[in-house]
Parts: structure tokens; sequence; C-alpha cells
């Protein structure tokens, strides 16, 4: 039996709500809910074998990251069909350039594109679509900026549900688009920035009865949470001094808060790492509201940046963000578009890709450290939340000077040509 619940996050508030229904907002006051539980007493040595031997298992519940730590996501009875394409198990991998360019400091990186649909947010849709499948829900719908919607159209298709996306005019990288397109969701295009699709959304959503799937639905941060416990069995349960994510509608940094504070009251860990997001100098909300001391959050009205998948003005999580970055001793910092490609390009140099949104981790990681906020030699997870071929139109734009570079060469099929034009080329050095 499970003994999930949905508790209001405001302190004035706080109230459980009505079990029947899955809200987004709480039916007293409008704030955030999160889904709470009461856990049975856990040997933590216990489970950790449980997670371990899992990973032998061929049973598709056992083969998912997410599903492999269910005990810490007790949401849906026992004998209920999971929706699952072998989400997360994505890759811790250590660098070696970036680290001392960025630091020094020790950074590994906890690789999210290594997903089914190539970003972090398949972990929280395995989640939230499960839990659809079992309200009996027939049709999804997301506001996005390209990588909730490709993942929320795969997992509807899974599960035989029909998916509605709304995207921002001509906002979302081709690539995104093509995969929710392949995936068959109908796609809106309809306003300028996330926020306007967002808002036109949630206004619309009850008139048709739709089951909102973005990081407001507090099953999906259940699903995304599980990052935490599996980065820290990778790394033998010693969690790291930080944990640094972008920051965009804020329900990431609200998922990994969530699962350290659980982990850490479940006795699985004794040290807090802190959480630290880092958000694009054209959309930096959180940004300015933590580095100013606001009370509340002022919405940026016209978000600008490259890295679109953080193009966003008005993050709808602040609150949770924000109660993250305080049980942690967490921070904020915002880098500029300029800053996020020398980050992107110095993981490209080390092997390592991922779209310019995820970049935004190591630029931040650079600036903290030069001023003095993190200490050199520090030990810090870097989460890329995306791959590299979700938005290759930027890479295509910022390698334009490759033909100067000498990075890539137009031919002749001659082969006196060829060799003139080798010769030059390959005395550059690697
Ligand atoms: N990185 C990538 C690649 C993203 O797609 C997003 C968010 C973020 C970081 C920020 O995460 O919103 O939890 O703070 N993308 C959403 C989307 C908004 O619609 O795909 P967040």
């Amino acid at each position: 039996m499970s003994s999930a619940y949905l508790q209001c996050i405001e302190e004035s508030c706080g109230r459980r709500q009505d079990p029947k229904k899955d809200a987004h907002a709480c039916a007293f006051c409008g704030g955030l809910l999160e889904v709470k539980y009461d856990f049975e007493a856990f040997d933590p040595e216990e489970v950790r074998h449980a997670w371990h031997q899992r990973r032998l298992s061929g049973e598709p519940i056992d083969r998912s990251g997410v599903w492999r730590f269910r005990e810490l996501i007790p949401f849906i009875e026992a004998g209920n069909r999971i929706i699952s394409l072998s989400e997360g198990s994505t890759p811790l991998v250590g660098t070696r350039r970036t680290g001392w360019w960025a630091g020094p400091v020790h950074l590994t990186i906890k690789h999210q594109g290594n997903n089914p649909t190539g970003s972090f947010k398949d972990l929280g849709m395995t989640a939230c679509i499960t839990r659809a499948d079992v309200r009996g829900v027939r049709m999804v719908a997301c506001a996005s900026t390209g990588n909730t919607s490709s993942s929320m159209a795969a997992y509807a298709a899974r599960a035989g549900m029909k998916a509605l996306l709304f995207v921002p005019y001509r906002q979302i990288s081709a690539a995104k688009l093509a995969q929710s397109l392949d995936f068959g969701a109908l796609v809106v295009e309809v306003g300028d920035t996330f926020d306007e699709a967002f808002r036109l959304l949630r206004e619309i959503a009850p008139e048709l009865g739709l089951y909102l799937v973005n990081s407001i639905n507090p099953f999906r941060i259940e699903g995304q949470k599980t990052i935490v416990a599996e980065m820290l069995e990778q790394r033998a349960w010693r969690p790291p001094d930080y944990i640094v994510v972008p920051g965009g509608n804020l329900g990431n940094c609200s998922a990994i808060g969530k699962g350290l504070r659980e982990l850490k009251e479940m006795g699985f860990i004794e040290k807090v790492p802190h959480v630290v997001v880092i958000q694009a100098a054209g959309a930096n909300p959180f940004f300015r509201m933590m580095s100013s001391g606001a009370e509340e959050l002022t919405p940026v009205e016209h978000p600008n940046t490259q890295a679109t998948a953080i193009r966003i003005g008005h993050p709808a999580n602040w609150k949770k963000a924000r109660r993250v970055l305080e049980w942690t001793g967490g921070f904020c910092e915002s880098v500029t578009d300029e800053e996020i490609y020398e980050a992107k390009a110095m993981l490209a140099a080390d092997g390592v890709a991922c779209e310019p949104a995820s970049a935004s981790t190591v630029a931040g990681v650079r600036k903290l450290v030069r001023a003095g906020k993190i200490p050199w030699h520090a030990d810090i997870v870097c989460v890329l939340t995306g791959n590299q071929l979700k938005d290759t139109e930027y890479i295509m734009r910022h390698r334009a000077e490759a033909q100067e570079t000498h990075q890539r060469l137009r031919v002749d099929p001659d082969l006196d040509a060829l060799r003139k034009a080798l010769e030059a080329a390959l005395a550059v050095p690697a």
C-alpha cells in the first residue's frame, strides 16, 4: 500500500490535498505541492544492497535507473504497469583539462544527455506518465523549451496517450521539434517565450481537462530526484562538495534538493553537498533574487539567451529552489552566452559534449572559483542535462569560423589540391 500524499510547501498553509486528485497547485492557497511519504524505517545497508543487486536483473523495472530506486518513490501500488524506456543509468565521467581550466577543481560530469530522448527529463517523465497511466489519463500536455516536450512525446507514445505540446514559436531547436513530431505529438507553436506558452496552457488546461506534466507536477520531481541516489552509488556513497545544475524552470534543482534531504533523513548520507544553480545572464531572475536578498522573484520580461533550453523569465519552481539553496548552503550564479560557449568548447576538447544550457554549469564553476566562492580542488559534480545533438544549429553557428581555422576544408577532387590543403591544415597543432 502506498503511503504517498500531496502537501502544500507554503509554511503558512502546509495542508494535505485531496488524495483522489493529482493537483498541481494547493486547493487552499495556490502554492506549489510536493509528494510526501510516511517512509518505513530503512536499513540503508540492506536497501543499498538491493539496489546494487537489481543492476544484474533483466526485468524492465530493474533496468530503469529510476525504478531501480523504487523505495524512494513509493507512490505506485505493486502490480501497476510502469511506463519506462530504460532511462537513467547515465555515466559519471571524469574530466582532464576541463577541471584544470575551470579550477583547478576535481570535476566530474553526470551526463544526463545519455537518456533515451537525450535529456534529464526522461527521469521525471517515466514517473509522471506512469502516475498518469494509473489514473487512467488519456491525454497529457506540457509547455516546453524543447526537452520536456520530446520526453513527454516519447513516454506518452509508449503509454498510448495523446500528447499536446505548447512551444514558443521558432524558439526551440530544430532537433527538439523534430523529436516531438517523430513521436507523433500534436505541437502548438504559440507565443515568443516559454513563459507565454506556459501561461496560456495553464489557463486552458482546466477547460480541456488536460493532465499537465510540467515540473509543477510533483510526480515529475519524484523521478528526477533519483539522480542523486544513482550519482552517490557511482561514487561509493561519498557525497561531493558541490552539485551544479543549470537553472530554467528550477525543477531539477528542486528535485536534487529533495533527493538529498530524504537520503540524509533516512541515514544514507551524513554530509550534504551544496547545490549550485547557474542561470544564463539574459534569463536570470532567480540569480537576481538570490543575490539581492529580495523576498519575491521579479520575472524577466524578455528572457534572452542562445541556451534556448533555459530561456525562461518566470520560473515556476523558484520557491522550492530557494528552499534547496537554503538547506544545502548553496548559491546561484549567472553566466554570459560567451562564457557558456567557452565552457562548451572546453568540454568538447575533453571529448565530452552537451547542449549549451548544460555547459553553463562548467562556466559557472569557473566563475565561482575565480571569485573565491568555490575553493581550489573542491570535489564537484556538474550535471550535464542534454545531449550534444539537441542543438546542432548552435554548433554550426559557433564553428562557422572553422573554415578560416583550417578545421573544415572543401577541396577539389584532385590529388595536388588535396595535398596542398592538407599540408596547411595538418600543421595546426591539436
Ligand atoms: N538544461 C536543459 C537541457 C533543459 O532542457 C532544461 C529545462 C534545463 C537545463 C533547466 O532545468 O527547468 O528544471 O531548471 N528545460 C525545460 C523544457 C524547461 O521545457 O525542456 P529546470
